[in-house]
């Protein structure tokens, strides 16, 4: 049973009678951009577990393009530690919504790491609405032999409520379209660059086409396209993003592709596209590849970013866990 409502009396409920480990309850008919409470109550056997009270804000509505809003790109969250350290600089930023560019995780199929991710993270996951891109962690299973080392991303899925197939989605919010996209093209190179690019070269056509098309486009995966991460990369993972990727996005504006995987910060910019790397958990020192499209770079603690769409701006924002701003930029259109 979920209660919801505009305070924290709530008083409307929703149910599902159904036996499940996994539940998910989907509540309609909500206004946008519009702040409502919840709670969630299950019962296990003859005992009912409550959760705590959250809130979470609706999203605004496209056709209110001016309303300003912001978010927070997350990336390496699998560190549940050290990402809770990220609690007032994600809190005081007001954020609506937070795109994560995962590995959330360390072993994607181990449900007591997704547990140790909820609380560590509670204090912003239990009132900001998370949208997440699959990382190559989301896809391991715990032990090397015997178990297999590769899983899938049933349990992301079954934890995740995204839209459409859930691992290749996109999201329109105000003026702006979140395009979240797998790139483990390592795993499965055959389904992510046939059936996936064509989802995404119809879903940036549709963006660009003059009907309600929104101001800002962003794109969401884990492995980076610019990296001066380690040069193995530079084959296994970058190669595919450029090959599959960069094409589409330079030909529909594409204004900005916030990555991950390589566990430092950098900003690269190619031609009129921005590409925002961070991590706020892992973190790895290993700078061997020359990218020549850096333009700032940073190893040296964990990092966020946060964005702020006003209109026809957006000002990004690259905080540490002391709420020190370290870097920032604006794209216009
Ligand atoms: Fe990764």
């Amino acid at each position: 049973m979920v209660e919801y409502g505009l305070t924290a009396q709530l008083g409307q409920t929703i149910q599902k009678l159904s036996s499940a480990t996994y539940h998910q309850v989907a509540v309609t008919g909500l206004t946008p951009d519009t702040l409502y409470h919840y709670r969630a109550r299950s019962l296990v056997g003859t005992r009912t577990v409550w959760s705590e009270n959250g809130t979470f804000r609706t999203a605004i509505d496209p056709s209110q393009s001016s309303t300003p809003f912001t978010f927070v790109h997350m990336a390496e969250t699998h560190d549940h530690k050290e990402v809770g350290l990220f609690k007032e600089e994600i809190l005081a930023a007001k954020p609506h919504l937070i795109v994560d560019a995962s590995d959330h995780v360390d072993y994607g199929s181990k449900i007591a790491e997704w547990d140790e991710y909820f609380t560590y993270g509670a204090p912003f996951y239990r009132h900001i609405v998370n949208f997440g891109a699959v990382g190559n962690h989301l896809y391991l299973k715990s032990g090397w032999f015997g178990s297999g080392i590769f899983g899938n991303i049933d349990l992301y899925k079954k934890l995740a409520a995204h839209p459409g197939n859930e691992e290749w989605y996109s999201v329109r919010y105000g003026n702006t379209e979140f395009f979240f996209i797998n790139s483990n093209w390592y795993y499965d190179p055959w389904r992510l660059s046939t059936r996936q690019i064509r989802w995404l070269k119809k879903a940036l056509a549709k963006a660009t086409d003059g009907v309600n098309d929104p101001v800002f486009k962003v794109a969401i995966h884990h492995m980076p396209i610019w990296s001066s991460g380690p040069l193995h990369r530079e084959f296994l993972d970058r190669f595919w993003t450029r090959r599959m990727l960069l094409k589409h996005y330079k030909r529909y504006g594409l204004d900005l592709a916030l990555t991950s995987h390589d566990a430092h910060t950098e900003h690269s910019i190619d031609g009129k596209f921005h590409e925002l790397q961070t991590a706020c958990g892992k973190l790895r020192h290993e700078w061997r590849t020359k990218n020549p499209k850096s333009v700032w770079r940073h190893n040296n603690g964990r990092t966020i970013g946060i964005i702020r769409v006003q209109g026809r701006q957006m000002n990004v924002e690259v905080v540490d866990s002391d709420g020190k701003r370290l870097h920032t930029f604006t794209v216009k259109k």
